[in-house]
């Protein structure tokens, strides 16, 4: 029997797809996974029992990978599960800026009362008149799953679209329509686009990434999408290239002190992915990763753990060691098996940064000697006997 606790609400589609020999657990401290989304987990102790974390969504700056990766706990979010309707949002978003919608709203609530309100209308909407987005240029900064999607939609839409994403995979790249013009500098898109959206993960090497310089080179019709963490955006530097007419508007989907309120600044309420499908399609995807983690020991979409995809295991018995990447941990993890007199079928050893992932399926059932040798094994994180 698996115990998973939500740390969040998490979607009854996707806990529905939990089979029989699963159970929800209102306490953490004996869950052997985590279903989370927003709450934050930096300085939560991190259970013994604990062998995975899935973050129903894409952002997981609420997770100390770190932390998690040396305590043998992988952690996983759903890329892609949310993207549509976040590109959805985006694409509103780049209506709310380019005509004051909102503030058109807000006019007729004032005047409801007013028996002249349709005449009224004629003279008053000049106020919240606007341009288009057909044949506007729109600069996306990652072309991951959600960025992807908003390119090809964008084009649809009759934009020209600037891609940077120096990280681009295969995957990705076939998604993309072909007519976007994919640029190796960044500074292209700050100086070319009238719409920029950004679509990077929240780390130490993206943070305020769209600065000072970058607004610099901004026009002075050019509008920020924010809708992937506030951290990216020197979202001081905005407000005041908005007070200087620098910029038109900064669109965010994180409202911040800095930037809510304030004059130019659309702040939404972390609404990008709050849709039903959305919830569900992160929740069935995020269920299913610590599915095929706690049964089989694969790895799919983790954010601190190299991908390790695997089916069940077809021997007497497998086990999983998430230790550190040095060298020798292989010959060391192999003789525990050899000297337990037990022959290994199979082996599979994927690495990642500073952390590394060995399955071995064997033909004898671990021994429990053998499994007290891996742990005593220095660099090793965790052993886990899956069957
Ligand atoms: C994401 O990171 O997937 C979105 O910001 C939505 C969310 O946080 O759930």
């Amino acid at each position: 029997m698996y115990r998973i606790h939500c740390l969040n609400p998490i979607s009854k589609v996707g806990l529905n797809h939990l089979p029989e020999n699963y159970s929800l657990t209102d306490s953490a401290a004996e869950a052997d996974g985590i279903l989370v989304r927003s709450a934050v987990m930096h300085d939560m102790e991190m259970p013994e029992s604990l062998l995975a974390v899935a973050r129903a969504g894409a952002g997981y700056n609420n997770i100390p990978l770190e932390k998690c990766a040396q305590k043998g706990i992988v952690v996983f979010n759903t890329p892609g599960a949310n993207a549509n309707g976040v590109k959805e949002i985006i694409i509103a978003a780049m209506l709310l800026a380019s005509r004051d919608i909102v503030g058109g709203i807000e006019w007729v609530k004032e005047n409801q009362s007013d028996p002249a309100i349709a005449k009224a209308t004629e003279k008053a909407k000049k106020a919240f008149a606007g341009t288009e987005i057909m044949g506007k240029t729109l600069g996306v900064i990652g072309l991951g799953a959600i960025g992807a999607m908003v390119a090809n939609v964008a084009e649809q839409l009759g934009m020209t679209v600037m891609g940077y994403d120096p990280f681009l995979s295969v995957d990705a790249a076939w998604k993309l329509s072909h007519s976007v013009k994919h640029v190796t500098d960044v500074n292209e898109i700050y100086s070319n686009c009238d719409f920029i959206t950004i679509h990077v993960p929240a780390m130490d090497s993206t943070k305020g990434m769209i600065g000072k310089e970058a607004i610099a080179l901004m026009k002075p019709n050019a509008v920020i999408l924010n809708f992937a963490r506030d951290v990216l955006c020197d979202e001081q530097a905005a407000v005041e290239a908005l007070a200087e007419g620098r910029i038109r508007r900064y669109v965010s989907d994180f409202p911040t002190p800095v930037t809510s309120g304030k004059p130019g600044c659309i702040v939404i309420p972390h609404l990008g992915a709050s849709t039903e499908e959305s919830e569900d399609n992160c929740a069935v995807m995020a269920v299913k990763e610590l599915q095929d983690y706690l049964e089989n020991g694969s790895i799919v979409n983790s954010v601190n753990y190299p991908r390790c995809e695997v089916g069940p295991c077809r021997t007497a018995s497998r086990v999983a060691v998430l230790h550190r990447n040095v060298a020798g941990m292989l010959t060391a993890i192999t003789t525990c098996a050899a000297d337990a007199g037990i022959n290994i079928a199979e082996v599979v050893n994927k690495s990642r940064d500073e952390v590394a992932y060995t399955l071995i399926d064997l033909d004898q059932k671990a021994t429990a000697q053998m499994v007290e040798s891996l742990n005593a094994i220095p660099g090793v994180f965790r052993v886990r006997v899956i069957q």
